[in-house]
């Protein structure tokens, strides 16, 4: 290859890597709360997982994950689950099963109608957008009569989703300040403004989410939670395992030295 077309690629790849963060934060459309997220805390997993069967599992799937999984995950009984999670009917209006995937009986054009569009999948919500983003992104609808959802969201500007959780949180509106950007003057979200209180206090909801985007993360890997406490016992088993090494070395070179 030659001198120059390398070049080329270098500088590609080196401003690639710099522009990357740049790329992130557009995405991101600027601050995220930071979710808190305890993959460990099963009471919190299993609050999130009541929240997302009581606000979210009625539009949303999560295909890629099966009930009886979130039973054995979370430490749950089936029939806990099955309580929990699963209102509606299968294909063909047969029982939905235990083993069954988490799908859901809205159509992609039913939603386009209704919402302008399909409804997307959660069962990688959280990795694709990322934990902060998920939890900031439900803190952030406010109310906007020009929407015909009468809502819209600072961090997902003209989303097609309404505000299902406006009963707990309540109504709010942004509040912008202004600030200078070199020369150009721009509006910058300072924060939201209560106008109307909703069931649980702005700590109450905070929590409730927390619960909710921990149970989105989890779906999203769910083979985290085994990971984790697999990862433990591995490091555990090297130390031991390093102490019978050294001992044994010891042993062996004795008469050497
Ligand atoms: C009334 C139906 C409905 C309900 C209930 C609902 N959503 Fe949505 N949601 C939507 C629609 C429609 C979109 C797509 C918005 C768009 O693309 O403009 C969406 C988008 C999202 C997204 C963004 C996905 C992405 O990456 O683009 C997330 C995250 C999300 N919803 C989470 C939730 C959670 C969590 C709940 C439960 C608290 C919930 N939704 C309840 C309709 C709903």
């Amino acid at each position: 290859m030659k001198i120059a077309s390398m070049k080329k690629i270098v500088v590609l790849f080196v401003s690639a890597v710099m522009l990357s963060p740049v790329l992130v934060m557009a995405s991101g459309g600027g601050h995220l709360e930071s979710a808190p997220i305890d993959i460990n805390d099963k009471d919190s997993l299993r609050r999130g997982a009541q929240a997302f069967g009581d606000y979210c599992y009625s539009c949303h799937a999560a295909s890629f994950m099966r009930f009886n999984r979130i039973a054995k995950d979370l430490e749950m009984s089936e029939d806990d689950v099955r309580e929990m999670l699963i209102h509606t009917r299968g294909a063909k209006g047969a029982p939905t099963k235990i083993g069954d995937l988490m799908k859901v009986s809205m159509t992609a054009d039913y939603g386009k109608n209704a919402f302008g569009t399909a409804v997307p999948d959660l069962s990688l919500a959280a990795r694709a957008r990322g934990a902060d983003w998920v939890y900031t992104y439900l803190r952030s609808f406010y109310v906007d009569s020009n929407r015909s959802t009468g809502f819209n969201n600072t961090v997902f500007p003209d989303v097609g989703m309404p505000n299902v959780l406006w009963s707990l949180q309540g109504l709010q509106e942004p509040v912008y300040k202004k600030v200078m950007h070199g020369d150009v003057e721009i509006e910058e979200l300072e924060g939201f403004k209560q106008i109307q209180a909703g069931k649980l206090s702005p700590e109450e909801y905070d929590a409730f989410l927390g619960d909710l985007t921990n149970f989105m993360v989890y779906l999203a890997e769910p083979v985290q939670v085994e990971r984790r406490s697999l990862g433990w016992k591995v490091l555990l088993f090297l130390v031991v395992f390093f102490g019978f090494a050294y001992f044994l070395k010891k042993e062996y070179w004795k008469d050497v030295y």
